[in-house]
């Protein structure tokens, strides 16, 4: 059976696609929420290794829902991979472990801290475990060092 109709049957696939989400990613960031990780206090919030986007649309539903004023909240999310555009995101395209992105990730928390930092990121597996496992750990060390620079005292990270 091929990939396509395995996913299919996936009940969180359906689920994803029924609800109008674009991956069944997004049911991992519910069951973080309802864990409460993600506090009602996060107004600012980064999404690194973010497309095709099922947790900024998570978290724009919560943030600019729950907010006082829609100024307040900020959404970045990060890919290698373009993001079709969300509403209210700032979207970059970026290899998060490059210092460019990180860069121009910081540039737009200057004066407002994330309360909230996730990272969903996976890269493409080449079967080597090895080699697997040590461009994971080199995303979440990026992620890591991006954090430092951006996430508010008291902030979280939600790494994968
Ligand atoms: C499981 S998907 C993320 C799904 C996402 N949480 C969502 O809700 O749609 C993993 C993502 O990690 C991204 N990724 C892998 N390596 C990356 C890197 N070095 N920099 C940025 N993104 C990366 C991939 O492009 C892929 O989109």
């Amino acid at each position: 059976m091929g990939k396509t109709s395995k996913d299919k049957r996936d009940i969180y696939y359906r689920l994803a696609k029924g609800e109008g989400y674009r991956a069944r990613s997004a049911f991992k960031l519910f069951a973080y929420r309802r864990r409460d990780s993600i506090s009602s206090m996060v107004n600012t919030t980064l999404t690194l290794c973010a497309a095709p986007g099922s947790w900024s649309q998570v978290l724009s539903e919560k943030l600019y829902d729950s907010s006082v004023t829609d100024e307040t909240v900020k959404i970045v999310a990060v890919d290698l991979q373009q993001m079709a555009p969300l509403p209210g995101i700032i979207q970059i395209q970026g290899d998060i472990t490059k210092e460019s992105t990180a860069k121009e990730i910081i540039h737009h928390f200057e004066g407002s801290k994330a309360d909230l930092v996730v990272c969903d990121g996976a890269p493409d597996v080449t079967g080597l475990h090895d080699l697997d496992e040590y461009i994971q750990a080199q995303l979440l060390l990026a992620a890591l060092n991006i954090t430092t620079h951006v996430l508010t005292m008291g902030g979280t990270l939600l790494p994968r």
